[in-house]
C-alpha cells in the first residue's frame, strides 16, 4: 500500500529502498530515509499523508533509537505535529508516544510468544517495560501480576494510562525508577519469570534479573549477537549467556527476535535458573 502511494514520485527501485523502513502506528506513518532521497522527504511526506488513509501525521526518523531511554527525535515532514497516538495489538489498546518513549510494533510476534508462555498466577517482572506493552498483553491474556519498571517518567505515566485504558488495574504496576535500586529495594525473590528487554546492556543487568527471579523461575534473556550466518545466531546467543551468567542455568529455547543490521541480530534466550 506503501509503495503504491509512492508510485507518483519515486522510481520502483527508490520506492522499494523504502518501504522496509517505514512504521505505520496507529494514525502515524515513520519513515527512514536514505541519503539519497533526502532532498525529497517532504514530498515522501506529503504523498504519504494524501494517500494513505488514517494516516494524520508523517514523521521522518532523524536520529537512531538512543540514550539511557531509547528514544529518538523525530522530524514532522506533513501533518499535525503530534507524536502520541493509539495504537491496537492483540486486542489490547495502548497509548504510545512514538518520539518521547520507547515502542516498537516489530516486537508483536514476541510480546504474545511471552503472554502464551505464562501460567496462571505467575509473577512476572518486566525489568525495562517501557509503556507496558508486554505487561499489558499478559496481563490481559493470563491471570497473573506484573511488575512493569522504567526509568524514563513519560514511558512509566503512559503504562499507567494504558493500564486503566485495558482495565487491568492491580494486576500491573507501574514503577518508575532505575531497575536494580527498585529490584534491590522492593523486589528480591518475587518472579517466577524476568523480562530484560534492553539488550544493548543485558550483561550489566544480569545480576539484577537473577536476584528478582525464584530459585526455579525463569529469565528471559535478550541480547544483540553477530553471526555470519542467521542460522547460528540462536545458539551463540546461548553460548554468550553461559559464558556470563553466575548461576546454574537449564536454557529452555533461544531464537531470533528480529534483525537488527547487516548480519547483526536481536535474539532471546530462555533459561530457567537454580539458585
Ligand atoms: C528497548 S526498550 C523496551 C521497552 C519495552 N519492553 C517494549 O518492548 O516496548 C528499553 C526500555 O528500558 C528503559 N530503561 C533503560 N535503562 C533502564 C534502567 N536502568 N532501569 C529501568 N528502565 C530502563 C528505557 O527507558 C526503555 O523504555
Amino acid at each position: 500500500m506503501l509503495k503504491k502511494a509512492l508510485e507518483s514520485i519515486l522510481t520502483s527501485q527508490e520506492s522499494g529502498e523504502l518501504v522496509s523502513a517505514f512504521d505505520q502506528i496507529g494514525d502515524i506513518i515513520i519513515v527512514r530515509i536514505p541519503d539519497s532521497l533526502l532532498s525529497k522527504k517532504k514530498l515522501i511526506g506529503e504523498t504519504l499523508l494524501k494517500n494513505v488513509k488514517i494516516v494524520k501525521s508523517v514523521f521522518y526518523q532523524a536520529s537512531p533509537v538512543e540514550g539511557d531511554f531509547r528514544t529518538r527525535n523525530l522530524e514532522i515532514l506533513a501533518g499535525e505535529d503530534r507524536t502520541e497516538t493509539e495504537y491496537k495489538e492483540f486486542g489490547c489498546r495502548f497509548i504510545v508516544d512514538v518520539e518521547n518513549a520507547f515502542f516498537s510494533p516489530r516486537l508483536s510476534t514476541e510480546r504474545e510468544r511471552i503472554a502464551n508462555l505464562i501460567q496462571d498466577g505467575e509473577i512476572m517482572v518486566n525489568m525495562f517495560a517501557g509503556v507496558g506493552m508486554f505487561s499489558i498483553m499478559a496481563a490481559k491474556k493470563k491471570k497473573c501480576t506484573v511488575y512493569s519498571i522504567d526509568i524514563n517518567p513519560i514511558a512509566s505515566k503512559l503504562c499507567k494510562k494504558n493500564i486503566e485504558l485495558n482495565k487491568i488495574a492491580g494486576k500491573v504496576v507501574s514503577i518508575n525508577g532505575d531497575t536494580s535500586k527498585i529490584i534491590e529495594e522492593q523486589l528480591q525473590g518475587k518472579g517466577d519469570r524476568t523480562l530484560m528487554l534492553l539488550p544493548e546492556r543485558s550483561d550489566e543487568f544480569l545480576e539484577s534479573a537473577i536476584k528478582t527471579t525464584k530459585d526455579g523461575g525463569i529469565i528471559h534473556y535478550y541480547s544483540h549477537i553477530h553471526a555470519d550466518k542467521k542460522s547460528d545466531a540462536g545458539k551463540l546467543s546461548e553460548k554468550h549467556y553461559l559464558e556470563v551468567t553466575p548461576v546454574k542455568s537449564e536454557i529452555l529455547t533461544s531464537k531470533i527476535v528480529r534483525p537488527v543490521g547487516p548480519r547483526y541480530y536481536q535474539t532471546v534466550v530462555d533459561v530457567k535458573i537454580s539458585k
